[in-house]
């Protein structure tokens, strides 16, 4: 694999790691601040992080060894409502820079494995920072999130708030997959 695509699935690898991380702290936080729905949603999307770093890290399998990772990510232990709009923050960088231009390296570079990994990411990143504004929308007014059902598509990390998908819109996995929050 190309030397940039490689150090860019690395620091992708690194910043859903630690997304992964901090939304599991930001989740006890909205326990804690009465905001029990709003907690497993955190819970759901950690569990997608770790899906993308998954994919990620699998695309390098073929390279072993160490590396300094360099990622990027929001730091601080706020209100729920500070932790969620931290949240979308973090997500739209993702889908609005990191993102685009690691997948416009990897294409330019023949990657596919690499490209496949990413676009999933991205796509469920834009899902994410949708599912927390609602969620913000409802902490914001006083009250905890209401949502139909908190499902997360274990191949791609795609979330559900409404239950609607028959098939998962970004990966095509069927809705019997999900895991439910
Ligand atoms: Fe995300
Ligand atoms: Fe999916």
């Amino acid at each position: 694999m190309n030397a940039m695509t490689q150090d860019n699935l690395r620091s992708a690898f690194g910043g859903e790691s630690q997304a992964h991380m901090r939304y599991r702290i930001w989740a006890e936080k909205a326990q804690k601040d009465g905001f029990p729905t709003v907690g497993r949603l955190f819970m759901a999307t950690s569990d997608a992080e770790q899906v993308h770093a998954t994919l990620h890290f699998k695309a390098l399998k073929d390279i072993h060894g160490g590396f300094p990772v360099l990622s990027g990510g929001e730091f601080g232990l706020g209100t729920t409502s500070e932790n969620l709009a931290g949240g979308i923050a973090g997500e739209m960088h993702e889908v609005t820079q990191m993102y685009p231009a690691y997948i416009s390296v990897a294409e330019m570079q023949g990657e596919k494995a690499a490209v496949q990994a990413m676009r999933y990411a991205v796509a469920a990143e834009q899902v994410h920072a949708d599912c927390y504004q609602v969620a913000k929308d409802f902490v914001d007014s006083g009250k905890d999130l209401e949502a139909n059902v908190i499902e997360m598509c274990p191949i791609c990390g795609f979330i559900t708030l409404t239950g609607e998908e028959d098939t998962c819109p970004i990966c095509q996995a069927k809705k019997s997959v999900f895991v439910a929050y």
